[in-house]
């Protein structure tokens, strides 16, 4: 008999309640109930016993084995129960833990303006529409009264599509301004009255510097109707300062020349930070200028089908950026499209 199967037995159920994975145990399997584990081997010693001890030992053996194997499966059981219980354990989820906030977005500063001054004119019965921002020659310029060749040209820098060339008849331009959209809504309009502000991207063909940049926004204003009276501008426009500066705002219109106005003015708004007395803000003036204005040139009317005799109607047109520039004391207009997430975020 290589060893005492008791012993055999208490040393094999030490080892496996030490046997924490299932490696260990699959060692511990090979060790004692394998092909040359020490329970067979044991089996197989029975045959040179003598008879008479034979039988008894067999018995042992055979119940020594059955038991081992019985503890093994018991043994299986409760590693990967334990396996299991320490998975669930890892995997676990706090629930009662503070989501993850989402950043949240917000407009860009100059849509947040747009919006704004859009809203103080629908609010007086402006209706909001766009334009392309790609343009024939002759709506940016043409319709508007500024003729090929014409010295009024060179106020607007223009970025060209198609300067020439198969086009040469109708030239295609990035719309310097958003005027070229009076045209359009009076076309559309069938000769009848027109009321609209117009926001949207304009292009310039122009170095950058602190208050230039190559594409900016505008938002442009026409109303046409009959008896519309150089009044009907000074109020409107008065009324949109006040809205968008404050109640106590003054305003002050100076003539001014822009090709498709007669007349035209500038139109400024006493400064906001000073109150009039001159600081930075308005350069030491008291007054900062706001936009560009004037009454639909009598031409310009009449190219679209308007009898200037009975329709008459203004124009304006204006920054958001500058606007934006001045309410936030912003000193840079390139700061807006430089995608500056520290600057984005102040707005
Ligand atoms: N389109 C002009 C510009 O870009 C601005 C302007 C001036 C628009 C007077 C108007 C206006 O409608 O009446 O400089």
């Amino acid at each position: 008999m290589p060893e005492r199967i008791d012993d055999l037995v208490v040393s094999a159920t030490t080892a496996l309640t030490a046997a924490a994975d299932e490696a260990a145990l699959e060692a511990w399997r090979v060790a004692y109930l394998g092909r040359s584990g020490r329970v067979t081997q044991i089996l197989r010693s029975l045959a040179g016993l003598p008879p008479e001890e034979r039988r008894a030992a067999g018995a042992a053996a055979n119940q020594a084995k059955t038991s081992l194997e019985a503890a093994l499966a018991a043994r299986e059981a409760a590693v990967r129960g334990a396996s299991l219980e320490r998975a669930l354990e890892q995997g676990r989820i706090d629930v009662t833990l503070p989501g993850r906030p989402y950043g949240l977005g917000r407009l860009h500063p100059t849509t947040q303006m747009v919006r704004e001054i859009c809203d103080a004119f629908a609010g007086m019965g402006f209706a909001v529409v766009e334009g392309p921002e790609v343009e024939w020659d002759y709506y940016n310029f043409e319709a508007l009264n500024i003729p090929k060749d014409h010295p009024a040209r060179d106020m607007w820098d223009t970025i060209w599509v198609s300067p020439e060339g198969p086009r040469a008849e109708q030239p295609m331009l990035m719309r310097t301004h958003t005027s070229p959209m009076q045209v359009r809504v009076m076309e559309a309009s069938g000769g009848g009255p027109v009321r609209v502000v117009v926001p949207g991207k304009c292009y310039r063909y122009e170095a950058t510097d602190a208050t230039h940049e190559s594409m900016f926004y505008q938002v442009e204003g026409l109303a046409v109707d009959v008896g519309i009276s150089m009044a009907d501008l000074k109020g409107t426009l008065y009324e949109f300062a006040r809205r968008i500066f404050g109640e106590q705002r003054r305003v002050r219109y100076r003539c001014d020349y822009f090709p498709f106005v007669e007349p035209g003015v500038e139109m400024s708004i006493d400064c906001f930070a000073c109150n009039g007395t001159g600081c930075r803000t308005c350069k030491q003036s008291g007054w900062i200028e706001i936009l560009g204005a004037g009454m639909v040139h009598p031409e310009v009317l009449r190219r679209q089908g308007y009898d200037p005799e009975v329709f008459t109607g203004f124009a304006f047109g204006m920054g958001p950026e500058r606007v934006a520039m001045l309410r936030h004391g912003i000193d840079d207009i390139r700061l807006f499209y430089a995608n500056d997430f520290r600057f984005l975020q102040q707005f």
